[in-house]
């Protein structure tokens, strides 16, 4: 019989397999919040990859939130939504962000990650086929393998590619279809043409789900990639941890929907709720955004300068410098690290093995100086890089 001692050695040689190849992962512990300038092992750097893109987990409003909320109703949740875990606040965020997206009901999850594997899981079953954009998140591709998994069919269409998706959609031989989408992508930070999918779908009988982590607290008004558009995509998915400064996802939709949803999502049922503090500052953010449209300007203030900067369109947040090689692209990032920046790279699984990035991110806090300082190292490396002056996302 074989012994565990064996199945250790097998995790020991994966592991090296996965490190020769450039792979390795460890996490990067630091000593202070989300702001532009980070305190990493004692050295002070320019934070560029964080998703706290309103600079809102520190704004005073949302702090005292938590701490008010921690002193009413205490740390943990003690129980999941349909147990113990449920507080008033948790209903009066869902009832918030339904009113601010324009849908009649909202559901509360503990991570964005849930609430994709949990949409797709519930609303999927053998009547249905789904379609997914190529570079959904991996939240979607592992809620498209649910959703596989109670007979749904998935068909993957190439990015944002309009037409594929339309002769897919033609050959559907399912009575029902769901078109899921990011808002915005987010490891090249592209945006879904949600004013075409949405018709395109509905043509075809098809609802849609936009999966807004990056769009929502960033574009338009700050509803996302989908405000300027009607009609609306039929599921709304977010997370609280991004824009947001909180921790947690959320799904607005019809009423039938979000019921569905309560009743039968694995990750609503079987997890422990989100604890009321953090409940306490999303909802203090979300009041921000709503009241003050100068946290949003901020940021696309910033977003406009960094892109016009580096020679890319406008659009969200998030800009990709393509290195390619896995090793090369640590090489990029330590580089950085060493001229005071931390820009973590980006590798396979997250993105198509050879095709590694640095995923540069901009918030609302940084400074025109931090800004320009990016800038200047940027332009710096594309010159040795291509000494061709190419635009770098
Ligand atoms: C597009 C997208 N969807 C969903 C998620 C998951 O959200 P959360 O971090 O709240 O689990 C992320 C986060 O990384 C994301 O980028």
């Amino acid at each position: 019989m074989a012994s565990p001692t064996g199945l250790r050695t097998h995790l020991a040689e994966r592991l090296r397999t996965w490190r020769d190849a450039g792979l390795g992962r460890s996490t990067v512990d630091l000593a202070s919040g989300q702001h532009p300038v980070v305190n990493i092992s004692g050295d002070r750097r320019l934070l560029f990859s964080s998703s706290n893109y309103l600079g809102l987990s520190h704004h005073p409003a949302v702090v005292a939130a938590a701490v008010e909320a921690t002193r009413t109703f205490g740390t943990g949740a003690g129980g999941s939504r349909l147990t113990t875990g449920s507080t008033t606040l948790h209903r009066q965020l869902e009832e918030e962000l339904a009113d601010w997206l324009g849908y009649p009901d909202c559901v509360l999850f503990p991570t964005g990650y849930a609430a994709n594997l949990s949409a797709l899981n519930v609303l999927a079953d053998d009547t249905v086929t789904v379609f997914s954009d190529e570079r959904n998140h991996a939240s979607i591709i592992d809620g498209c393998r649910s959703a596989k998994s109670t007979g749904a069919e998935v068909r993957v269409y190439p990015h944002r590619d309009m037409p594929a998706l339309r002769r897919l959609l033609d050959a559907r031989s399912t009575p029902h279809g769901l078109v899921v989408t990011d808002g915005v992508f987010s490891m090249d930070g592209t945006v879904a043409p949600v004013g075409d999918l949405v018709p395109l779908a509905r043509e075809h009988g098809c609802m849609v789900l936009v999966d807004d982590a990056h769009g929502i607290g960033t574009l338009a008004d700050g509803r996302g990639s989908a405000a300027p558009h009607s009609p609306a995509p039929d599921v709304l998915v977010g997370t609280l941890s991004k824009a947001l400064a909180a921790e947690g996802g959320f799904i607005c939709a019809d009423t039938v929907t979000c019921e569905l949803l309560r009743n039968r999502a694995r990750p609503f049922i079987y997890s422990t709720a989100s604890p009321a503090p953090t409940v306490a500052a999303a909802l203090a953010a979300v009041q921000l955004v709503r009241s003050d449209p100068g946290h949003v300007r901020r940021l696309q203030d910033n977003v406009r300068r960094l892109r016009r900067g580096l020679g890319v369109p406008a659009g969200a947040p998030i800009i990709p410098v393509p290195v390619g090689d896995e090793r090369a692209a640590m090489a990029l990032a330590d580089d950085l690290r060493r001229q005071g920046f931390h820009i973590p790279a980006i590798r396979y699984p997250t993105v198509p093995r050879g095709q590694a990035i640095l995923r540069v991110t901009v918030m609302a806090t940084h400074t025109d100086a931090q800004i320009d300082a990016l800038l200047n190292v940027l332009t710096a490396h594309r010159r040795r890089s291509h000494g061709d002056g190419r635009a770098v996302g």
